[in-house]
């Protein structure tokens, strides 16, 4: 089983989006250009959603119409529909993301829309992309618990999965929105999940909320699964999950990586400056321990 693990930073998109101050296009497009600089071949850019619903992703269009590419260097970004999509090909994009849940309370909430009418508007999205050549990943969240109805039904995390895949997601990303699971759980979902999808197109998104990301992730890589999302300095949030913290924090997942016999390709020291950068450029402290442990004369100088 290879030893290469990709990363999907979702910093400049899951990171910021739950962001309440404004944060100018200009600090986006450094902080994406960054973390690509870092070694990082996926950065997600941003969301073509209803700025009504998340202000902070509104400018992605003038995002994606800034940032300079990084040859071999995706810049996927979330298409909730066929609007969004419009929006993201505009945009130049070779890879875009639908975001769908196992919970049905959760998807209300998120994209206005039950399960199913949900997969309904991603057909067509998927059907364009595959027109054009696009790639289309497929996001599940609440697959570890939902906010607003505790503990979500593995059968329900299979079913929108296989749904996803089925439809002509290349890759199924499992999101623990709100960060509450821990290893064993994590185990049992995935090893249910692969019993629908193929492992190697799985990817663990892990939120921090109760410190069990980086077990959890592990356990998924002793399943098989090589992909995983996270952000630098751990920054994020879901609008629609009250209460939920940051992503796992790249630094941290490369760190462990490393150290367990783990490929990424990423530049360690160069993402704990982007770490440190991002978090004065927001007022606030690293959530990475490893930044932590690594700039201790910085973060006392904060
Ligand atoms: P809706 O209200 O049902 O949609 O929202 P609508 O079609 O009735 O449109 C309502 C308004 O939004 C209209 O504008 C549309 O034009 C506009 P108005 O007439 O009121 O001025 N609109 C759009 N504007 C820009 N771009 C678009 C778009 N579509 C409609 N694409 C909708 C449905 C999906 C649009 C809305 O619910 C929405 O934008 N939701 C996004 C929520 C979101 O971004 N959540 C965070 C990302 S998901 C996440 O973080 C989880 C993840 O990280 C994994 C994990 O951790 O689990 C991925
Ligand atoms: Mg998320």
């Amino acid at each position: 089983m290879s030893n290469h693990v990709n990363i999907v930073e979702v910093g400049p998109r899951d990171g910021l989006q739950n962001e309440k101050q404004t944060i100018d296009v200009a600090t986006k497009v450094a902080l994406i250009e960054q973390l690509a600089d870092a070694g990082l071949k996926t950065v997600e850019a941003g969301a073509f959603v209803s700025p009504k619903w998340v202000p902070q992703m509104a400018a992605s269009d003038d995002v994606l119409a800034t940032i300079k590419r990084a040859p071999g260097v995706s810049y996927p970004v979330l298409t909730p529909n066929m609007r969004g999509y419009e929006g993201a090909r505009a945009g130049k994009v070779d890879t875009v993301a639908v975001f769908g849940a196992a919970s049905e309370s959760f998807s209300k909430k998120n994209i206005n829309a039950s399960i199913a009418e949900s997969l309904e508007r991603f057909k067509p999205v998927i059907e364009a992309a595959k027109t054009d050549g696009v790639r289309v990943r497929g996001y599940v969240s609440c697959v570890l618990g939902c906010p607003y109805e505790g503990k979500v039904p593995l059968d329900n995390v299979m079913r929108v999965s296989k749904a996803l895949f089925e439809m002509g997601c290349y890759e199924i990303s499992l999101g623990d929105t709100i960060g509450v699971g821990a290893a064993g759980e994590a185990r049992a979902m995935i090893r249910a999940v692969a019993s629908e999808v193929p492992v190697t197109a799985l990817s663990g998104h892990f939120h921090d909320t109760y410190g069990q990301a980086l077990t959890n992730i592990f356990a998924a890589l002793e399943e098989g699964v090589r992909t995983f999302d996270s952000s630098v300095s751990g920054l994020g949030g879901c609008p629609y999950a009250p209460g939920a913290s940051g992503n796992v924090a790249t630094e941290d997942v490369i760190y462990m990586l490393e150290r367990s016999g783990f490929d990424t390709g990423a530049d360690l020291n160069a993402l704990i400056r982007t770490s440190v950068w991002v978090s004065e450029k927001l007022g606030r402290h690293p959530a990475s321990k490893v930044t932590n442990a690594k700039t201790a004369a910085t973060i006392q100088k904060m």
